[in-house]
């Protein structure tokens, strides 16, 4: 059971806004602030590395609570500053195995960001970016994966949750088909982390990134790559220091053994022990109850758009997200956005650039993006859906 009141006190600004936004940025609990001011201010106090060393304990405590959220090991954890970095240095280390011919899958929901660098590191190898169709409900097709394989994929790179919409797309069943045929498999579960489990183990990827602001309700700045230990030998990160890497001879250097390999020396520890916190306080929740209820909001948001004149809901797959994606037949999503925003309701909008080939094959203008989270009531999901029924 979800203490709604109790978390609803500890995120004061669910007394002022309506805050449908989680799919961007979630709101972070108040305690969790408190906790990162309390560390800036030991900085300022007695300075940076001073706090870092009177904080080791917390700050390494980071590491095993990532570790729990995934079920993974805290030594197959890197910490960085975004998703976006966290999957790079995946898919670049990768890629430097990568040969003219060789082939990565993925997803028509793929996002933006790993999509360019596709098609960056297909203009500097000549591999080949070959992306899986859909099924009728939208997901990516098993069957097909299954037939694409061949010995030249080096690569399954999958966004489990797009940006776009409340599509999941069915990570654990592609795990299956990579470990069968050996294929590394990437997954991007930033918009996942947070709002349902997740187990590296029943998924079966070998790389997994994330970001703290999102679901999580983290901080800004805040992100993670875990790394199957046994994988972590098949590449080198595609950037060294000397935390990475000791320089043990003056031509030579070895490696860290453990993931941290993927960061580097410096770093903002106050967002680091928010999403820390926020991982503990997710988990104090539950990650099941946190999905339920997500769930539960979704849906009655999903039903109440789609008897609006003038929507349609543009969500794909059999079991949606949180993520609520729409568009009015006679209003910009941008619009809708800020008169919703007017009235101290708070959502976003997609970009059909943010994932193009999805985009492209529903020929989707710009969405409007609602994502409400535990902490929001019926009542807030209700308000948007008035909203959106009397806009004109
Ligand atoms: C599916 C997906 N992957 C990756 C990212 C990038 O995350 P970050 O901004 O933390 O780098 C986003 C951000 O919106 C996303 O929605």
């Amino acid at each position: 059971m979800i203490d709604l009141d109790h978390i609803r006190a500890e995120t004061p600004a669910t007394e002022r806004r309506a805050y449908l936004h989680n799919a961007g940025a979630a709101l972070t609990p108040a305690p969790i602030v408190a906790a990162m001011k309390d560390y800036l201010d030991l900085e300022a106090e007695i300075g940076g590395y001073a706090a870092a060393a009177r904080e080791a304990a917390r700050l390494d405590g980071v590491y095993h609570s990532v570790a729990r959220l995934l079920n993974a090991a805290a030594d197959e954890i890197a910490l960085v500053e975004n998703a976006t970095v966290a999957w790079q240095m995946a898919f670049y280390g990768l890629a430097e195995t990568f040969k003219p011919g060789d082939r990565i899958l993925t997803a028509e929901a793929e996002y933006g960001a790993n999509y360019v660098a596709f098609l960056q590191i297909a203009k500097r190898k000549g591999v080949v970016i070959d992306v899986v169709p859909s099924d009728a409900s939208g997901a990516l097709d098993i069957t097909a994966l299954e037939q694409m394989i061949d010995g030249r994929v080096k690569l399954i790179a999958v966004t489990w949750v797009p940006t776009n919409g409340g599509l999941a797309n069915p990570a654990a069943a592609i795990g299956r088909i990579a470990k069968a045929h050996n294929i590394p498999y990437l997954l991007d579960a930033c918009q996942a982390v947070g709002q349902m489990p997740v187990d590296v183990a029943a998924l079966g990827c070998d790389m997994l990134s994330a970001t703290g602001r999102k679901f999580l309700r983290g901080s800004r700045g805040s992100g993670f790559l875990y790394v199957r230990r046994e994988f972590m030998a098949r590449f080198e990160p595609p950037m060294l220091d000397h935390f990475a890497a000791d320089w043990v001879a003056h031509d030579r250097y070895e490696l860290r053994p453990d993931a941290r390999r993927f960061e580097n020396w410096e770093n903002n520890y106050a967002a680091r022990l928010g999403l820390g916190l926020a991982i503990d306080y997710a988990l104090e929740i539950g990650l099941g109850n946190i999905e339920k209820r997500c769930r539960l909001l979704s849906t009655r948001l999903r039903d109440g758009l789609r008897a609006i004149p003038h929507v349609t809901v543009r969500d794909l797959g059999p079991n949606p997200s949180a993520i609520v994606s729409f568009t009015h037949d006679k209003i910009a999503a941008t619009d809708i956005v800020k008169a919703a925003a007017e009235k101290n309701v708070i959502i976003g909008a997609s970009d059909p650039a943010s994932t193009r080939i999805d985009a492209e094959r529903r020929q989707l203008p710009m969405l409007v993006r609602a994502s409400p989270h535990y902490y929001n009531t019926e009542a807030e999901v209700d308000r948007l859906m008035e909203l959106v029924a009397s806009a004109r």
